[in-house]
């Protein structure tokens, strides 16, 4: 039963918004998030950009806006923090917050750069009582719980593999999303070995960091399922990932899922691939946790634990490209970004 408090609550990173072109301003998304949520009272708001700031605070009411973080965290003191800046800021922004006071974190997928950047953030969060959250946002979806159901069902027999292409984006951005569905689908078993490949010319840099032009991840979890993720070059055809199993295979593409096994066909429509209306009962659910976790209810299943596991996978493709070597996980020590080792090799060959 969650309390009827409300929480100081404040976003890092706002974003152009507007539908500019070339950013998300997924910073809106969570202003919409808390301005619509009962539970929070939106008391500050932080960019380095003042005009983004400026747009931002118009636009939600916010009363206080910061280009200086730790300025906001002592004046505005926010029990709560939206941080949607990019990964390679994360390890900073978050240590501000901790070191701030505030208790509870959202933080932006994909959620670090290495593996010790990732691994310090969890322990500086767990050794200061602040429960922290990664937005991997399609995983409490219903459309891609439904394809876990159908394989607990049995619908198509044995799962083999897990398979999806995401045209001109990456392992790590795009993927960390696709990567955290099939853990889920997988039934968070551990993961046991990655293959990675990576072209990576160096020219290309999104989100403050190096991207590849085009990658494979490959894995296995546990029980011998694997993972097949093509960044960069989508396959042909409509199905956006798939499932296919020892007696049938499951499409979903924009719009249906698709089951093909020993009964036929059958093709329902499902409400897209991406998250819900911003501000809505089933976007909410994602803060929500967050705070009924700081109460003392479940940890949310977006817990930054979660996000470990997601995170090691893209890191783990980055290292086996960087290595040239399978990757048995756990991944040890990791200080840099590997796909930054890739793109020197290859831009020297
Ligand atoms: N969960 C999702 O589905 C989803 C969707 C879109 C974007 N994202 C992620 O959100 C992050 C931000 O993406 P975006 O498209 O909103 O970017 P954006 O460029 O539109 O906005 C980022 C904002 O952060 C500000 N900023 C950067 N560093 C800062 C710092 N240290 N302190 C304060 N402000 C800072 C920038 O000035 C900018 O206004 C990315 O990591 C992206 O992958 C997630």
């Amino acid at each position: 039963m969650s309390s009827s408090k409300k929480y100081k609550v404040a976003v890092v990173g706002c974003g152009k918004g507007g539908g500019v072109l070339g950013t998300h301003s997924i910073g809106y998304a969570h202003g919409t998030d808390w301005y619509d949520s009962p539970r929070a009272d939106f008391v500050g708001a932080c960019d380095l950009d003042p005009e983004n700031l400026k747009r931002f605070c118009t636009h939600f009411e916010v009363p206080h806006g910061f280009v200086n973080i730790r300025e906001m965290l002592a004046t505005a003191q926010p029990e709560v923090v939206s941080i949607c800046t990019y990964a390679g800021s994360h390890p900073q922004v978050l240590e501000a917050c901790v070191e701030g006071g505030v208790k509870g974190i959202w933080c932006e997928k994909p959620f670090a750069l290495s593996m010790d950047e990732a691994r310090d953030m969890r322990d500086l969060c767990a050794e200061n009582g602040v429960k922290l959250i990664v937005n991997h946002c399609r995983r409490p979806l219903e459309q891609f719980r439904k394809v876990r159901a159908l394989l607990e069902a049995g619908a198509i027999g044995t799962p083999m593999l897990f398979a999806s292409s995401i045209g001109n984006w990456d392992q790590m951005e795009w993927g960390t999303h696709w990567h955290d569905i099939f853990r889920m689908w997988a039934k968070d078993q551990p993961v046991e070995w990655v293959m990675g490949q990576a072209r990576c010319g160096g020219e290309k840099f999104r989100y403050g960091h190096t991207m590849e032009d085009h990658s494979l991840g490959y894995y296995c979890f546990a029980d011998g399922t694997r993972a097949l993720l093509d960044g960069g070059v989508a396959l042909p055809g409509d199905a956006a990932l798939s499932v296919f199993g020892s007696e049938g295979v499951i499409h979903l593409t924009q719009k249906t899922m698709r089951v093909i096994n020993r009964d036929g066909m059958t093709e329902t429509e499902i409400p897209g691939l991406h998250p819900p209306a911003y501000g809505s009962e089933e976007s909410l659910r994602i803060p929500h946790s967050l705070l009924d976790w700081m109460e003392g209810g479940p940890e949310s299943e977006l817990s930054v634990d979660n996000a470990l596991k997601t995170t090691e996978l893209y890191l783990a493709i980055y290292e086996s490209a960087k290595r040239g070597d399978r990757i048995d996980l756990p991944l040890g020590t990791q200080a840099d970004f590997p796909l930054d080792a890739v793109a020197a090799r290859q831009k020297a060959q």
